[in-house]
C-alpha cells in the first residue's frame, strides 16, 4: 500500500500519541487554572531566559520535549493577571472554557469569515449580539479584531476616509486642502495617538483637551479648540470620547459629544475598550449614555467580558464608509461603478479591517457568547462594580487610606496616607508600597498620575475577585505602609 504520509509531515505518525500529550497539556492546564489562586508570578533569572534564547535547534526539540520546556521556562513565569487578586493595568482573566475554545479555534483553523461559509454567518451573528449587548443602532456594521488599540485604529480610519474633502484612498493626506485635526480628552488612552500617527495624520493633529473635576472632557474647551482651529484654517474632522478611561474609569458626555459632532459636521467616535460593558450593569447603564450615539465605537472583548487574549470590536453605524476604507483599492472601483452591493460584500470581515487572513475570532466570540447569555455578562460587570464600592468603601472608612479621585466606575485611586505627612514623603512611601506589594504578587496594583498627583490605582474586571480578596489587599498595605514608616525605608 502506497503510504498517504510525506516524509515531512507536522500531522502525526502516530495519533495515540499525539492525543495522549494532548490529554496531558489539557489536565495540566485545568489544574492550573483550578489553582491559579496558589500561583506565584516570579521574573525569569539571567540564567533562565538564556536558556530559551538559542539559536533555532537545526533539528527540532520535539514535541513532547519542547512542552516540558513551556512547563517548566516558561509557564512558571507567565504573568499571572489571571489571579483572584490582579487590579493592575486593565487586564481580562479569561476563563476555562475560553481556553478550551481556544482548542476549537486552532483546531478548525479557518483563514476567512466569508459567507457562505460558516465562518461569514457567525461573524455576523456575533456582530449582531454586540451591538445587542451595547444598543448600538441595528443598521450598523463591524468587525472582529485582536483588541481595542485595533478597534480604535480602525474606526479612526473609516472617520478619516469619511470626513475627507478629497479621496482620502487616492491622494492620502498630503492631497487634503486643509490639515485634518481631532480631539480627545487628556485621559485618552496612547492607542489613539499611536493611530492618528499610523494613520499619517501626524500627531500634532491630535488635541488632548483637559478634563473637568469628574475627569471627563471639558466640552467649553472642546468648542473653543475647535474654533480656534477652524480660525486657523484647519479642518477639524473627529471627536472621541473615553468610555471608561484608564486612568479613572471615567465617561464622557456623549450625548453632548454628538451634538457638537453634528453642529461642526464631525465623525463622533467613542473609545469604549472597556467602559461599553457599563451598558450591562443596573447602577452605572447611565454613565454610558449615549455611546450608542456614536459614528464608531470601540469595545474588547478581552478585558471586561473575559474572553481569552486578544479580542475587539469596531462597530461602524455606516457600514459603506467602513466597507469602503478597507475594500481593496481596485475593488473600491465597484462603488464607483454604481455597482450595487450586496449587504454580505460589504460585511465580509476581509472588506472591514487590516487583515485579509484572520483568526476564528468570530468562533471564539459566538462559543463564548452563546455559552454565557447576557446574565452571566451583566452579573459579570456588576459584580466588579459591587466589588468596587465595597472596597472604596474600606478606603473611606480607615483614617490612614485616603480616595485620591472620584470612585466613577471600576477604578479606585487611593494612597497611604496617615495623616502629618508632606507630598513627597507621600509619594515615596507610596511608591515604595508598591514595590513590596508588587513582591507580594506583582502587578496586583499599579500607580498613576492624575493631574499630575501620584496614586495607587485598583482596577477591577476580574471575574475571579471576591471581595475577601480586598480585605487583604487593604490589610496589606497598612501593614507594609506601617512597616516603611516605621523602618524609615
Ligand atoms: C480605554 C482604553 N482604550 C484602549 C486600550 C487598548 O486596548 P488593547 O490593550 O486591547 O489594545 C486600553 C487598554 O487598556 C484602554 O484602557
Amino acid at each position: 500500500m502506497v503510504s498517504k504520509r510525506n516524509k515531512y509531515s507536522l500531522d502525526p505518525d502516530d495519533w495515540s500519541k499525539q492525543r495522549a500529550l494532548g490529554h496531558e497539556m489539557l489536565d495540566d492546564m485545568m489544574t492550573r487554572l483550578e489553582t491559579i489562586r496558589d500561583h506565584d508570578f516570579h521574573w525569569p533569572s539571567e540564567k533562565e531566559v538564556k536558556e530559551l534564547m538559542l539559536p533555532l535547534p537545526e533539528k527540532g526539540t520535539g514535541e513532547r520535549e519542547t512542552y516540558q520546556i513551556f512547563k517548566e521556562n516558561i509557564l512558571n513565569f507567565s504573568l499571572t493577571h489571571i489571579k483572584p487578586n490582579f487590579w493592575g493595568v486593565v487586564a481580562g482573566t479569561g476563563s476555562p472554557y475560553g481556553m478550551l475554545v481556544e482548542m476549537l479555534v486552532g483546531g478548525v483553523n479557518n483563514l476567512m469569515a466569508a459567507k457562505p461559509g460558516i465562518g461569514g454567518y457567525i461573524h455576523e451573528q456575533v456582530i449582531e449580539w454586540i451591538k445587542e449587548l451595547l444598543e448600538y443602532p441595528a443598521e450598523a456594521g463591524g468587525i472582529l479584531v485582536n483588541g481595542g488599540s485595533e478597534a480604535n485604529f480602525t474606526a479612526l480610519a473609516v472617520a478619516r476616509n469619511a470626513k475627507a474633502a478629497r479621496d482620502m484612498k487616492k491622494e492620502g493626506v498630503h492631497g487634503q486642502p486643509q490639515r485634518m485635526v481631532l480631539y480627545c480628552s487628556d485621559q485618552a488612552h496612547e492607542c489613539i495617538e499611536r493611530s492618528v500617527e499610523l494613520l499619517g495624520l501626524g500627531n500634532e493633529a491630535l488635541r488632548w483637551v483637559p478634563t473637568n473635576e469628574n475627569h471627563s472632557m471639558n466640552l467649553n474647551m472642546l468648542k473653543k479648540q475647535i474654533k480656534q482651529d477652524r480660525d486657523s484654517g484647519y479642518h477639524p474632522f473627529c471627536v472621541i470620547g473615553t468610555a471608561g478611561t484608564t486612568n479613572n474609569g471615567a465617561f464622557d458626555d456623549f450625548k453632548a459629544l454628538r451634538e457638537i459632532a453634528n453642529q461642526e459636521n464631525m465623525w463622533f467616535h467613542v473609545d469604549g475598550a472597556f467602559g461599553s460593558w457599563l451598558k450591562l450593569s443596573v447602577t452605572h447603564k447611565h454613565l454610558s449614555d449615549g455611546i450608542e450615539l456614536a459614528d464608531s465605537l470601540a469595545v474588547d472583548l478581552h478585558k471586561w467580558i473575559s474572553m481569552p487574549y486578544g479580542i475587539g470590536c469596531t462597530l461602524v453605524r455606516d457600514k459603506k464608509a467602513h466597507f469602503k476604507t478597507f475594500v481593496y483599492g481596485h475593488e473600491a472601483e465597484y462603488i464607483k461603478s454604481g455597482q450595487d452591493l450586496g449587504d454580505d460584500q460589504i460585511t465580509s470581515p476581509h472588506n472591514l479591517a487590516l487583515a485579509l487572513s484572520r483568526n476564528n475570532l468570530n468562533l471564539k466570540a459566538y462559543m463564548l457568547l452563546r455559552a454565557y447569555g447576557r446574565e452571566m455578562y451583566s452579573g459579570l460587570v456588576q459584580q466588579n462594580l459591587d466589588q468596587i464600592k465595597y472596597f472604596s468603601g474600606l478606603i473611606e472608612a480607615n483614617s490612614s487610606l485616603e480616595l485620591m479621585a472620584p470612585v466613577i466606575s471600576n477604578v479606585v485611586c487611593f494612597r497611604y496616607n496617615p495623616g502629618g505627612l508632606g507630598k513627597e514623603y507621600l509619594d515615596s512611601l507610596n511608591q515604595g508600597i508598591l514595590q513590596k506589594i508588587w513582591e507580594i504578587n506583582f502587578w496586583i496594583i499599579s500607580d498613576t498620575h492624575v493631574k499630575d498627583q501620584y496614586m495607587l490605582r485598583v482596577c477591577n474586571v476580574n471575574n475571579r475577585t471576591t471581595k475577601s480578596d480586598f480585605d487583604e489587599l487593604v490589610s496589606d498595605i497598612l501593614r507594609i505602609g506601617e512597616q516603611l514608616m516605621n523602618t524609615g525605608e
